[in-house]
């Protein structure tokens, strides 16, 4: 029995060296971000490997025959602001005509609880595929409020996508949203005790704005 049956983190070789020189602290800003857009990319790949597909009439030079598309307007990313904006762009390579929607809050730091400052739920959120994107699962509380409230505006299909997943983190999401399924591109060994994670890459959103 899976610990975290939830939980899919991608052993791709690309993905693994690519966080390998995220996590380094001697990485500048400007690659950091590069590399931060490129696992996303690649972790966006293996995340929508299930969207449904349409069969459309193409016509190549020689004859007709038939394709299949997704709707891509039906798949809408949600960055967790600050440091899920950092992974929009690696997600847009891929499908250019998502939906963007915003959701906004950070992590008080006495309390490591989430505050939230913004949230522009989707119209017509049936039959939409909703992807949230932070790069870092520590405590786990803002995945959860985040998943929250999605929900409440009506969104039935989410899944979570970060680049680092603490076990904390894994165990509370998956315990309050076990129908969401999370892709990470590692799962790291703890918390420490300003719920940072260990080995981790440090404050995702200080390193992608450059606020140390
Ligand atoms: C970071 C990170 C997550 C959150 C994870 O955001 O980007 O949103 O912490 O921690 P948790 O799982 O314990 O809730 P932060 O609060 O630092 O805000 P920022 O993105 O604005 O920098
Ligand atoms: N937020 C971060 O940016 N990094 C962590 O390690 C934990 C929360």
């Amino acid at each position: 029995m899976k610990r975290f049956p939830t939980l899919t983190v991608s052993n791709h070789p690309l993905i693994q060296h690519k966080l390998s020189y995220i996590r380094d602290k001697r990485t500048s800003k400007k690659v950091f971000k590069e590399l931060v857009d490129e696992v996303g990319t690649l972790l966006a790949y293996e995340i929508t490997k299930n969207l449904p597909v349409r069969a459309v009439r193409v016509e190549t030079p020689l004859e007709t025959t038939t394709c299949n598309v997704i709707d891509s307007e039906n798949v809408v990313l949600v960055p967790l602001l600050r440091a899920g904006l950092g992974m929009v762009d690696g997600v847009r390579n891929l499908i250019p005509n998502c939906a963007i929607c915003h959701l906004g809050l950070y992590r008080d730091h006495e309390t490591h609880e989430p505050v939230t400052y913004y949230f522009k739920p989707m119209q017509r959120p049936e039959n939409r595929m909703f992807i949230m994107v932070d790069p870092m699962l520590a405590t786990g509380g803002s995945a959860i409020a985040s998943a929250d409230m999605l929900k409440q505006s009506g969104a039935k299909d989410i899944k979570f996508m970060c680049l680092v997943a603490a076990p904390e983190g894994v165990e509370a999401f998956q315990h309050a949203h076990p129908d969401i399924e999370i892709f990470a591109a590692a799962l790291d060994d703890r918390l420490n005790d300003d719920a940072y994670i260990l080995p981790g890459l440090g404050d995702a959103g200080d390193r992608l704005f450059g606020t140390t």
